[in-house]
């Protein structure tokens, strides 16, 4: 099964974007495995930092280039993606040369209460995903409207229409994984 490292926006302990990302995972668990890469102790980006590479950034790309995907899941600030997930994506791209996110099949969403449902925050990501060379999938979007009863008291999908809107895109991603996944390079004998 396909491994998909999920990167969560927000550095909040109840943070509604990362029980919608458990929430995806738990609904995708047949298709795709869903691992999620902690953010929140990544230092500020700094490249004097390389010097000496701090732990949490080695662990993070390493991570990353394990997955055969990336899932980015953010809130909205300000009609933006957030700061903490600008500082990951940053740090995946250095050194020079050595972009984790290179060539990755990509997805992106994000939860709000509002009723925009993050299509601002997440349509400034998209140029970001783009630059960084992320092999990103435009369609179908999700840009959802976080309400707590959509959802039981261990972020399983209860809505049953949410449920299946979700579960079209888990298949829309598996497939996207499967068609942009560059063949893994075998090792030598
Ligand atoms: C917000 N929020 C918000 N919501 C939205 O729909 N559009 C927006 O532009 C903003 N702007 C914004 C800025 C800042 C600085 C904060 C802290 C919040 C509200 C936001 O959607 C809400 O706080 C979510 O709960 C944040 O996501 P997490 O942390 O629960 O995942």
């Amino acid at each position: 099964m396909k491994t998909v490292a999920v990167l969560v926006g927000s550095l909040r302990r109840e943070s509604i974007n990362r029980k919608f990302a458990e929430s995806l995972g738990k609904l995708a668990a047949d298709r795709l495995d869903f691992k999620l890469i902690e953010i929140g102790d990544l230092p500020l980006y700094n490249d004097d930092l390389w010097a000496n590479p701090p732990q949490s950034v080695l662990r993070m790309k390493s991570e990353v280039e394990a997955a055969d995907a990336v899932l980015f899941v953010t809130p909205e600030y300000n009609r933006y993606f957030t700061p903490a997930l600008k500082n990951a994506i940053d740090w995946g791209t250095r050194p020079w040369g050595k972009n984790s996110w290179a060539a990755k099949p990509a997805a992106l969403t994000g939860a709000t209460p509002g009723a925009t449902g993050t299509a601002a925050g997440q349509n400034s990501l998209k140029g970001l995903l783009n630059v960084v060379d992320t092999v990103l999938m435009g369609q179908p979007e999700v840009y959802f409207t976080y309400k707590p009863e959509l959802f039981d008291a261990d972020n399983n999908v209860v809505d049953p229409s949410t449920r299946d809107f979700l579960n079209g895109w888990v298949d829309r991603f598996a497939k996207w994984i499967e068609r942009t996944s560059e063949p893994k390079v075998q090792a030598q004998a």
